[in-house]
This record gives structure tokens, C-alpha cells and sequence, in this order.
């Protein structure tokens, strides 16, 4: 298992209507990859807009362990990738994070050999690497697999591929750009993830004079460079937090504006909302959500790959279902084990029965207090998100999951007009 440590919990007396204007913060998903492509630079890099959250906590961790330095001045990081001294990863650095797979390619591209160990299982069921694994091997980079420990080396060159995913994965998508940006020859990936974290990290990778092509797009194209510079990036604003803060107003019936927001990240997300009865307003200033008094259920959720519906807003936008009239059918395509929320919504009086990847959700009029625990990062968001507008004061305990993706979540929300505090 993934270990989160820390014992803080939130104290929500929900009810409250929220109104105001949120400045998204950035995109972890796109953060973590991008930390570990900086080892391909040899120098100083500068990202701006990256959150300050758990997992880039520990993606700084791993880079400091290697010899890096890494300091954060307000929401920009600067990593100096110069001078390296090691080439593995402790178990105790991986296991904090199951993103930390993506330190592979990185890491081989840049000293030829690494040793960690498997990310480890997590708490959305079994999140396997063999995709990372078989994509890498087919550049020439052998990996011998013992007991856990992933010892890897390249016998004569790091070299390009025409690798085929048999899942557009993000994180296997994300290895084999980072390792092909230096390789020898091209590397074609088909059936790519298409997110938009995916184009942030091309862009990243060729500020730093990478040539990677068709990035967002099924077919990715990555000509290799014998080397590559520092560079100054901002990461893209977090399209999931988005999505769980539009959850926030329409369980309060509330209105919030988005600056920061890039509305072509989020267009399977917005007609969830409209649907609901949520009105969505984009101008060249942002986006604004208006909720109404009382929700429709947006009746039909599958999650897919970008750019269906994500599955890492199906939880926050659950909690909305929780409370809109009629009744929505989420179909989780993704992950095994991503309802872990579920049974706690249930405890606010909310009224959901799961069969496999089916989650049948019978909107109810109100929700009511509870003490609650979260089990993961997006199932935390949704208790939340519930918690706003259960009536009465709730508390929520497991937030340190919260605190892996959403910066400062309570103080946002407050600014917002919630009564909510982290004790
Ligand atoms: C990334 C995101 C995560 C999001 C997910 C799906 C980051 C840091 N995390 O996770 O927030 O929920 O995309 O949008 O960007 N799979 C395999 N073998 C593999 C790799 C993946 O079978 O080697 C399967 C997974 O079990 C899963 C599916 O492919 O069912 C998609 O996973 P993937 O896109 O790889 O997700 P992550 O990159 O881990």
C-alpha cells in the first residue's frame, strides 16, 4: 500500500452558500512527470504554477535523493539537475507515491543504469506497470525484476521504438516520451493517452529542445536528441480540481468564477453540469457556475480516457448526484476499485448501491452530517464536497489523501465563504 502518513482532519458545517473567484492551482498530474523529465537537462530548470501538494513533495524528495537541488519560491520550483550522484530509488521514496514509476524513464535516459523498487499496489486496486515495463524493454533497456526491486540497465543503447499501447495509459504514455526524448532514432507511440498533461509534458520536453510531434493525439512521434537544455515552464491549470470545486457549487446552489481555467480541458466534463441544471458561462476571463436550487441527475457517467470523462472527477461529481432529483448511473471503466467513497456518501444519507464497475446513485433531498473517512485522494474530494452541504457539521478524517492533489482545499473553500477548518 501506498503510505500517507499525518492525522489531520476537517471540521465542515455545511450549508453555507459559496460565491467568489478561485485561481486554479496547477495541474499535479502534470507536475509529476514534468519533474522527472527535468533530469534530462543537466542544469536549472524553472516551473512555475507547481502546487505545492504531497506527491510533488515526494517527486522532490526522489530528485534530492539523487543529488539535485530543489527549492520552492511561492508556486514556482526550481530544480537544479547539474550534478547527480546516484542512480536508485529507496523503497521508502517509492512507496510514497505509485507515480514515482515514472522516475524510470527518466532516470535510465540520464545515467543508462537505475535500481527501485515496484511503486507498490494502491488504494485504487491493482495499478500494474507492465505496460511501462514492455514499452521500455522494446528500446533496449533490459530490466531484471527480483523480489519487488526493478534492476534496470542499458546493454548497448537507448533507442528508439514503435511501441503500441495496448491502453492508451498516461503514465506508460509519459515514460516513453521522456525516455525516447534522448534516445538514438525515432520513437512512434500508438494509441497514446491524449490527456491534457500529456501535451503539457511535450511542451516542457520541447522548450528543453526535445522534438516530440502529435502530442494530445492517438499517434506520438519522438525524434531523439542527443541532449537537452534547461528550460522555464508553466504547468497547465488542474482540470480536477476544477471539476470538484463545480461539484462544491452545485451541492450549495452557489455561483463561483474560474480564472486560470483552460475551458478545452474540461468540454466532457461541463455537460455533466449543464445537465444538472448548472449554467456555464466562458468568457476569454474564465468560467463562471451557476447552480440552481435543486439538481437534475446528470443520468449516464462513464469515465474513459481524454477526452471522455475522467475518472478522477467521478467521485466529487458522485456527491452531486447524491443530492440532484432522479437517478445517475456512473459505469467506472478505469480503475477496479475507485467507489471507496461510496460507503461513506452512504453515511451522509445518501443513497447508492454499487454492483462492479456500477455505481447506481438515487439523488435524495438533503444530506446530513456525518463523521466520515477517506481512502484515497478523489474519494476524499467527494467527502468534501458532500460535507458542504450535508446539513450540520461533519468531519472528515484521512485528508492527508486530500493533501496529495488539492493545495490548501480548506482555505480555498473558505475563501469561498464555507465554514470549513483543518484540525
Ligand atoms: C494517471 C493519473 C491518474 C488518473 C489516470 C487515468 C497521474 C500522475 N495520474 O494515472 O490521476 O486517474 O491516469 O486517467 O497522471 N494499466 C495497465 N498496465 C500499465 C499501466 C496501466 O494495465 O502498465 C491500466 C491501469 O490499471 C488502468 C489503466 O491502464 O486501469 C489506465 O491507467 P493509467 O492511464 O496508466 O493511469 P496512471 O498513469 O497510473
Amino acid at each position: 500500500m501506498e503510505r500517507v502518513l499525518g492525522v489531520s482532519v476537517y471540521v465542515v458545517e455545511g450549508g453555507r452558500t459559496l460565491s467568489g473567484e478561485v485561481r486554479l492551482q496547477g495541474s499535479k498530474n502534470s507536475a509529476l512527470p514534468i519533474l522527472a523529465a527535468t533530469l534530462l537537462c543537466r542544469g536549472e530548470c524553472v516551473l512555475h504554477n507547481c502546487p505545492r501538494l504531497s506527491d510533488v513533495e515526494a517527486s522532490l524528495a526522489i530528485l534530492r535523493y539523487i543529488g539535485c537541488t530543489a527549492r520552492r519560491e511561492g508556486s514556482t520550483v526550481i530544480v537544479d539537475t547539474g550534478s547527480v550522484t546516484r542512480f536508485d530509488i529507496p523503497t521508502e521514496l517509492m512507496h510514497r507515491m505509485r507515480s514515482s514509476i515514472i522516475f524510470l524513464g527518466a532516470m535510465i535516459a540520464r545515467f543508462d543504469r537505475v535500481r527501485m523498487s515496484f511503486p507498490g499496489g494502491c488504494e485504487l486496486g491493482p495499478r500494474p506497470i507492465d505496460l511501462h515495463l514492455s514499452a521500455l524493454r522494446e528500446m533496449g533497456i533490459e530490466i531484471c525484476e527480483d523480489h519487488g526491486e526493478l534492476d534496470c540497465y542499458i546493454r548497448d543503447e537507448l533507442h528508439g521504438a514503435r511501441i503500441s499501447l495496448p491502453i492508451p495509459s498516461v503514465g506508460a504514455t509519459e515514460n516513453i516520451m521522456i525516455a525516447a526524448a534522448t534516445a538514438r532514432g525515432t520513437t512512434v507511440i500508438s494509441n497514446a493517452a491524449r490527456e491534457p498533461e500529456i501535451v503539457d509534458l511535450a511542451d516542457f520536453l520541447n522548450a528543453c529542445g526535445a522534438k516530440i510531434h502529435g502530442a494530445g493525439e492517438s499517434t506520438v512521434v519522438i525524434d531523439g536528441t542527443e541532449r537537452l537544455s534547461p528550460a522555464v515552464h508553466a504547468m497547465i491549470p488542474d482540470r480536477i480540481v476544477a471539476a470538484t470545486l463545480m461539484s462544491a457549487a452545485a451541492v450549495t446552489g452557489s455561483t463561483i468564477h474560474f480564472t486560470g481555467i483552460i475551458p478545452s480541458h474540461l468540454e466532457s466534463v461541463f455537460p455533466v453540469f449543464r445537465d444538472s441544471g448548472c449554467e456555464i458561462d466562458i468568457d476569454g476571463k474564465g468560467v463562471s457556475i451557476s447552480a440552481p436550487y435543486r439538481l437534475t441527475s446528470p443520468k449516464l457517467i462513464r469515465t474513459m480516457p481524454y477526452p471522455g470523462f475522467p475518472t478522477d472527477a467521478q467521485a466529487p461529481v458522485m456527491s452531486m448526484a447524491a443530492v440532484a432529483d432522479g437517478m445517475t448511473v456512473f459505469v467506472e471503466n478505469m480503475f477496479l476499485s475507485r467507489y471507496s467513497h461510496v460507503s461513506e456518501l452512504c453515511r451522509f444519507g445518501a443513497n447508492i448501491r454499487v454492483e462492479g464497475k456500477v455505481a447506481v446513485v438515487d439523488g435524495v433531498r438533503q444530506l446530513l452530517s456525518a463523521n466520515v473517512r477517506a481512502y484515497d485522494l478523489r474519494g476524499a474530494a467527494a467527502l468534501v464536497v458532500a460535507a458542504l452541504c450535508a446539513k450540520g457539521r461533519s468531519e472528515i478524517s484521512g485528508i492527508e489523501y486530500l493533501e496529495r492533489g488539492y493545495e490548501d482545499m480548506e482555505l480555498v473553500l473558505s475563501a469561498l465563504g464555507a465554514d470549513i477548518k483543518k484540525i
